[in-house]
């Protein structure tokens, strides 16, 4: 370690901060599929931004294997890390605390080490708002329309009724799952729910927020044109080649469409400065992750 590296590190504030004999403060994605996972490119740049020495790995874990794997991370070193599909529940249930944003989303994708052990936040809401913002999308006094009920809203939910939205429509395959959540967040929003055949009371939509799975078999969900307006703008939490159905479906139809990659880097921002309590400057990260 320089010193640079040993003034930085005795600086930390946070148990989270230590590190292990190699001075990189040790951190990880798990989740399973993980191959595919960018989050160590991504908050690797953060870190050099920054002049901060990290080790951040990518971890396979299936369903079931969580408990165990942080063990052995933890024991390894491993002081934070964020979780992606399938243990975003799992990642909540062994938290000794959870922030209320992992809380109201039932969710956790970033824990950190601390004292007493791991604790659970979710930043994919407030990833998906900061680019909101980066977009130039506000929300506030807007109607939106949700495709999908799964986990993956929950997690933006809780932000984005925060952002006092005129209207929240959730439809699903699912009605159920729809259902579920509108019940969840009874307290703070009114939200509307129904399937796809059904036409939401509240629209045509100022946005509407793709979260089904439906990319990542290959297909573009069935949206109607009754559901939008002419400047409704198009927000995918996919990307890469599950975007790429909704992509060529908006692209014919001249309709501003986004995906999913500038929240990725949002809410991995967020996630670093849970870590680091340092909190990266982003745009050089976007450009990377847009060319
Ligand atoms: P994530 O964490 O990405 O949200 P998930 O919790 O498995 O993943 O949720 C997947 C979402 O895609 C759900 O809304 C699911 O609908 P159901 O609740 O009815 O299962 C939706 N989905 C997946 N395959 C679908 C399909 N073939 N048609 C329509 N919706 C589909």
């Amino acid at each position: 370690m320089n010193i640079h590296e040993s003034r930085r590190h005795e600086s930390c504030r946070h148990e989270s901060h230590r590190v292990n004999d190699t001075g990189a403060i040790q951190l990880a994605v798990f989740g399973h599929p993980i191959t595919h996972s960018l989050s160590p490119e991504i908050h690797t740049q953060f870190a050099e931004s920054l002049g901060i020495n990290i080790d951040y790995r990518r971890i396979d874990c299936p369903a079931g294997q969580l408990a165990k794997q942080l063990d052995t991370f933890q024991a390894q070193g491993g002081r934070g890390c964020n979780l992606t599909v399938p243990l975003k529940n799992e990642g909540l249930d062994l938290a000794v605390q959870a922030s209320a944003a992992a809380r109201m989303a039932g969710a956790a994708n970033t824990l950190i080490w601390k004292e007493d052990g791991w604790h659970a936040d979710n930043t994919d809401g407030a990833g998906l708002i900061a680019d909101f913002e980066n977009q130039q999308i506000n929300i506030r006094n807007q109607s939106i329309l949700i495709l999908g009920a799964g986990g993956a809203v929950a997690g933006i939910l809780p932000a984005l009724i925060d952002q006092q939205p005129s209207a929240i429509c959730i439809l699903n395959r699912s009605l159920d799952k729809a259902e579920q959540l509108a019940r969840r967040f009874a307290a703070t929003a009114s939200i509307q729910t129904g399937t796809f055949e059904q036409t939401p009371a509240q629209g045509p939509f100022d946005v509407l927020i793709q979260a089904t799975s439906l990319g990542h078999q290959g297909v573009c969900p069935d949206i109607h044109p009754h559901w939008l307006k002419s400047d409704t703008i198009i927000y995918d939490l996919n990307y890469g080649p599950a975007h790429q159905p909704l992509r060529a479906w908006c692209e014919a139809r001249s309709i501003r469409c986004i995906d999913g990659r500038g929240m990725l880097v949002e809410q991995a921002a967020s996630a670093f400065e849970l870590f680091t309590d340092h909190k990266p400057d982003t745009a050089a990260v976007h450009a990377w992750i847009q060319s």
